[in-house]
C-alpha cells in the first residue's frame, strides 16, 4: 500500500492563531491524544519571540512534559539561534526554520528581509548539524501573499532551493493564506521538483477558499507524499482576517483512507482528539466572554467621579 506522511501542525500553526494561549496541560493532552491516534510527526510549539506570538508561550514546558515514544518526533519552529538554543534545552531532535517567498511577508512575519533570514539560518543550521538535530524548512506565500499582488514562482523556487542547499532535509511549501488552486499547485510542484527532489517536498495548504484538499490531490499526483495538516482544521492567519486554518487532518485521513493510501492514523481516535481541542477552545472563549461581561458590569457599577 502506498503511504503518505502527515505532519500534524495543529498544536503550533493552529493554536498560534487563537486569541488566547491554551494552557500547557491542555496542549500536552492534545498532543498525547494525537500520538495515540497514530500521528508520528507533530509540531508541538514555537520558540519565537513571546512578544510576537504570545500564544506559543509555554512551548518549552509543553515539550518538556511530552512522553517520548519510539518513532514519534516532536518538532518546533525556530526563527533564529536563540530559538534553536531553547529547543535544544528541552531536548528537541528536530526543528523547523521558516522563510517567505514574499519580501513584504518576511518583513511582517519575522521583521527582516528574505536574504537576512537566510543569513540568520546559516549559524542555526551549523549548530543543528553539530548537535545532530534535523531541520525542516518552510517557504511561506508560495501561492500568494496578503501584502503583495503577486509572488513570482521563480522566487519560491529560489528560496526552496536555497533552504535545501543549506541543509534542510525537507521543504514544506506553504500556501499561507490559502489562495492556491490545483492548477497553480501542480505548476508550483513541477517547478520546485526541478530543483529539489520531490521526495523532499511537502505540501502545507490552508483552506480559505475550500481548495486545500484539491491542492493536496494535485500535489499528490505530482509525486508529493508528505502533507502538513491541523487537527480540526485549527488556525487562520493574523495578517488576513477571514483566512482559515490548515487543511484538517481528519479530511486528509479520510481522503487517503479512501484512496487506499496508508497514513497510520485511526480516524475515530483523531475525531475524538479534535472534539477535545474544540471543547477546550470553546471553554476558553466562553471564559473570555464572561470576563469581558464582568469587566463591563464593574465599569458600569463604578460611581461617577
Ligand atoms: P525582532 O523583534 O526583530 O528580534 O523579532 P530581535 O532579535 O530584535 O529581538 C527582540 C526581542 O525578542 C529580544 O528581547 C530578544 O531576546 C527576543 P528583549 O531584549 O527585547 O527582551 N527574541 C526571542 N525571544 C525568545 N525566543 C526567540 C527570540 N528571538 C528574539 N527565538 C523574531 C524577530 C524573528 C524573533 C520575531 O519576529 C518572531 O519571533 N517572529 C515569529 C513570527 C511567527 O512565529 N509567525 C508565525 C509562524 S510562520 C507561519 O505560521 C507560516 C507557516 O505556518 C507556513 C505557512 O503557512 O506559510 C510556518
Ligand atoms: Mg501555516
Amino acid at each position: 500500500m502506498d503511504a503518505v506522511r502527515l505532519v500534524e501542525v495543529g498544536p503550533r500553526d493552529g493554536l498560534q492563531n487563537e486569541p488566547q494561549a491554551l494552557p500547557v496541560e491542555v496542549r500536552v493532552e492534545l498532543i498525547a491524544r494525537l500520538v495515540d491516534a497514530g500521528l508520528r510527526t507533530l509540531e508541538a510549539g514555537a520558540f519565537v519571540s513571546p512578544r510576537w506570538v504570545p500564544q506559543m508561550q509555554g512551548s518549552d514546558e509543553v515539550i518538556r512534559q511530552l512522553e517520548t515514544h519510539p518513532g514519534v518526533t516532536y518538532t518546533a519552529l525556530v526563527p533564529n539561534l536563540q530559538g534553536l538554543e531553547r529547543a535544544l534545552a528541552v531536548g528537541c531532535r528536530e526543528v523547523a526554520v521558516f522563510a517567505a517567498a514574499s519580501e513584504a511577508f518576511s518583513q511582517r512575519n519575522i521583521n527582516c528581509s528574505i536574504a537576512e533570514s537566510m543569513a540568520r539560518f546559516e549559524p542555526l543550521l551549523a549548530k543543528a548539524k553539530e548537535e545532530g538535530v534535523a531541520v525542516r524548512g518552510y517557504v511561506s506565500c508560495v501561492l500568494g501573499c496578503p501584502f503583495s499582488s503577486e509572488v513570482p514562482r521563480a522566487d519560491v523556487v529560489k528560496v526552496a532551493r536555497d533552504l535545501y542547499a543549506m541543509g534542510c532535509y525537507e521543504i514544506s511549501l506553504g500556501d499561507t493564506v490559502g489562495l492556491g488552486t490545483p492548477g497553480k499547485t501542480r505548476e508550483l510542484i513541477r517547478a520546485c521538483a526541478a530543483e529539489v527532489p520531490v521526495a523532499a517536498l511537502a505540501g502545507h495548504f490552508h483552506d480559505t477558499y475550500g481548495m486545500a484538499v484539491a491542492n493536496v490531490m494535485a500535489a499528490l499526483e505530482e509525486g508529493v507524499r508528505t502533507f502538513d495538516s491541523s487537527v480540526s482544521g485549527l488556525g487562520g492567519c493574523p495578517y488576513l482576517p477571514g483566512a482559515t486554518g490548515n487543511v484538517a487532518t481528519e479530511e486528509l485521513v479520510y481522503l487517503f483512507d479512501g484512496l487506499g493510501m496508508s497514513t497510520g492514523v485511526n480516524l475515530p481516535a483523531l475525531l475524538q482528539a479534535g472534539a477535545f481541542v474544540d471543547a477546550a477552545l470553546s471553554r476558553l472563549s466562553a471564559s473570555r466572554v464572561a470576563i469581558a461581561l464582568r469587566n463591563k458590569a464593574q465599569r458600569s457599577l463604578r460611581p461617577n467621579d
